[in-house]
């Protein structure tokens, strides 16, 4: 034990915890974007733990890369760490390390500016919350290909675990009917002298089960 470099044990922790806190963060999206825990976790709370791991996951993701750069036993440099299929160890399993990095900064960068970029922030947002998607199964297979013990017991308990979360979400998300959306465009219509038809809007927001819709939406538009 004496003689693993400490950045090795670290490189090492800092990689499972950035997987398990990606694994929450999909976790967490997906219990945002169904109805399954209904109004026992109110869709702002969610909104703010599912921010609250993306921007954990990242910092951990930085030591991970960090330490790498400083580890004495296969050093990288930037370049090999930034550019996929140029690490000097195990380059497919890394590479795929890489594009899972890359998947996932753009929803982070995207998130911070796009209040201030109006339809379009909202637009590539969105792009980029799709990219997001395929950082959970590229950082997975990065961490069963360069897993020094990613094949021993307990390491595939959490793997399995992981993803039968994932797995179990996505099931869920596909079986219950996403919330109804209120219609926002027609509501200032509706009080215009000219309008004909009666508001149809206040019943939708006041109907059982809507309350949770319409405070949803204002947390669902910064996902
Ligand atoms: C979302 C992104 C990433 C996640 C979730 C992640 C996670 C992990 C995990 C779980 C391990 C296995 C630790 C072990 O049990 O040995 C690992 C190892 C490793 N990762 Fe990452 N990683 C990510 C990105 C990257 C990137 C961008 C690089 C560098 C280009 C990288 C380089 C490495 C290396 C070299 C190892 C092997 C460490 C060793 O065992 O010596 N990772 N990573």
């Amino acid at each position: 034990m004496a003689d693993i470099p400490w950045t090795w044990l670290l490189i090492r922790g800092s990689g499972i915890t950035t997987w398990a806190l990606l694994t929450a963060v999909v976790a967490w999206g997906l219990l945002l974007r169904s109805r399954l825990l209904g109004s026992f976790a109110p869709p702002q709370r969610l909104m703010t733990m599912h921010r609250w791991l993306g921007a954990t996951a990242l910092a951990f993701l930085f030591v991970h890369l960090a330490l790498l750069l400083v580890d004495p036993v296969v050093p990288f440099t930037v370049p090999q760490i930034l550019v996929p299929g140029m690490a000097p160890w195990e380059t497919l399993a890394v590479a795929l390390g890489t594009l899972a990095m890359w998947a996932m900064l753009p929803v982070m960068v995207m998130g911070r500016l796009r209040s201030r970029l109006g339809k379009a922030g909202a637009a590539w947002f969105k792009r980029a919350h799709l990219v997001a998607y395929a950082a959970w199964p590229l950082a997975t297979a990065h961490y069963v290909m360069a897993g020094t013990d990613a094949l021993t017991e307990w390491s595939l308990a959490l793997l399995g675990a992981g993803a039968t979360v994932i797995v179990v979400l996505l099931l869920a998300r596909g079986f219950v009917p996403p919330p109804a959306r209120p219609a926002p465009a027609r509501a200032p219509l509706a009080s215009t002298p000219s309008a004909a038809a009666p508001a149809p809007v206040t019943p939708a927001v006041t109907a059982p089960g809507t309350e949770q819709a319409s405070t949803r939406e204002p947390a669902l538009s910064t996902l």
